[in-house]
């Protein structure tokens, strides 16, 4: 009845089918694997009100500048040297995605992410009409030739890459990939847009070099998260630019939503300088990297080599490649009617894709130990089922 007053891009806009099933892991009775949500257990308390700057008064858009400046200080730890001018505070890094996207795509411009590639930045990109190329991508990142390829055939405005412990494959790109991609953007001069929410979440010695770091010429932007950290309903997040487009980010960031909450600004702002970060980093790699392998270990011993997986080396999700002829979304229907939740890969994929159907993602971090172990054995029950239909 509205339609006619949908744009061409919102007429065509799809619902996340991660935020649809969201209802289903809130259900007491259901273990839900699917979500990218972290353990409320080793969440912070938040801190008190009176401890905290007065927050009541709208704020600048740019953020707070003592949280900017934190964030400078963690980025400089990582390899990536900024300014506070440089660093746009954001309703978490999915705005950050929302705003370079506003920024810089439209109907005619197209955009290269990894394959698999995190859905909701698919959600973004198709919202300002831009086609999206998916590129090939191994353990180490994406494939060098395929990018080169995919460049000189499609012509892109940018490149959307999660390097460290991706949503949904968990790959981490090798410091010899890193270099590469760099070096080819810079040839190029295509736009890099590294998101990297996962980075701190870290279980093996890897290389986290963040690719835009290794770039001399090229431009690019950096998104970061406290959400997987902290606290993800307080929406705080960040960019760092190259400076030529700082100025244009504050523009979109003031027409969207003037700045980001300040309180949510300040609870994270205050935390960071208590000097509890570092401790609170160690818990929960101790805790996540624990159930992954509890995890790892009951894939095997239920399924064996019926499946695939690598084992991630930090974040929260294990890429689960089906037996031929098992479909993702058939699996999910079968678990559900055991009370266990799982993602199916096709969201994930950009472009049709032969491999579509044939991965689930699961999550590790938010389930408990037990029932970790309770959920999988459902799995591999109705996997082997659907193997003998
Ligand atoms: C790769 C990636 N980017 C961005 C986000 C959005 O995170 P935030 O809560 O900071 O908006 C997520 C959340 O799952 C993610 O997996």
């Amino acid at each position: 009845m509205i339609s006619h007053l949908l744009t061409s891009h919102t007429q065509k806009i799809e619902t996340s089918l991660v935020r649809e099933l969201l209802h289903y892991s809130q259900q007491p009775d259901v273990l839900s694997l699917a979500g990218g949500l972290p353990d409320e257990k080793y969440m912070p308390a938040y801190p008190s009100l009176d401890v905290l700057a007065d927050s009541r008064q709208y704020g600048p858009s740019e953020g707070e500048i003592r949280l900017r400046e934190q964030v400078v200080s963690i980025v400089a730890d990582r390899g990536l040297s900024t300014v506070a001018d440089d660093v746009l505070i954001t309703t978490g890094s999915q705005q950050g995605l929302d705003i370079i996207s506003r920024l810089i795509l439209d109907g005619d411009s197209t955009i290269l992410t990894e394959q698999p590639t995190y859905l909701a930045a698919c959600q973004v990109f198709s919202l300002q009409g831009a086609t999206i190329h998916d590129v090939a991508s191994d353990a180490q990142g994406m494939s060098l030739e395929a990018l080169r390829q995919a460049i000189d055939a499609h012509h892109p405005k940018a490149l959307y890459l999660i390097p460290n412990f991706q949503n949904p494959a968990g790959h981490c790109y090798s410091l010899q990939r890193r270099r590469e991609i760099a070096a080819l953007l810079d040839e190029k001069g295509i736009l890099l847009i590294e998101d990297d929410p996962y980075r701190d979440l870290c279980y093996e010695q890897v290389d986290l070099t963040p690719i835009c770091s290794l770039l001399k010429t090229a431009p690019w932007l950096y998104l970061g998260s406290f959400s997987k950290v902290l606290w993800p309903g307080v929406r705080t997040g960040y960019s760092v630019s190259c400076p030529a487009f700082s100025p244009y980010l504050v523009k979109v960031k003031q027409a969207i939503d003037l700045h980001t909450n300040r309180l949510g600004q300040e609870m994270v702002s205050y935390f960071l300088s208590s000097g509890g970060f570092p401790a609170h980093l160690v818990t929960l790699k101790e805790v996540y990297k624990h159930k992954r392998d509890v995890m790892a270990q009951a894939l095997s011993s239920e399924l064996g080599d019926l499946v695939t997986f690598a084992l991630p080396a930090g974040g929260m999700f294990f890429w689960l490649r089906l037996p031929d002829g098992v479909s993702s979304t058939l699996v999910l229907e079968e678990a559900l009617r055991e009370n266990v939740l799982v993602l199916p890969g096709v969201p994930f994929f950009p472009s049709e894709s032969p491999l579509k159907d044939s991965f689930l993602r699961l999550s590790f971090a938010r389930v408990s130990l037990d029932d970790i172990n309770k959920a999988v054995a459902v799995l591999a029950g109705v996997i082997k089922r659907l193997l003998t239909k």
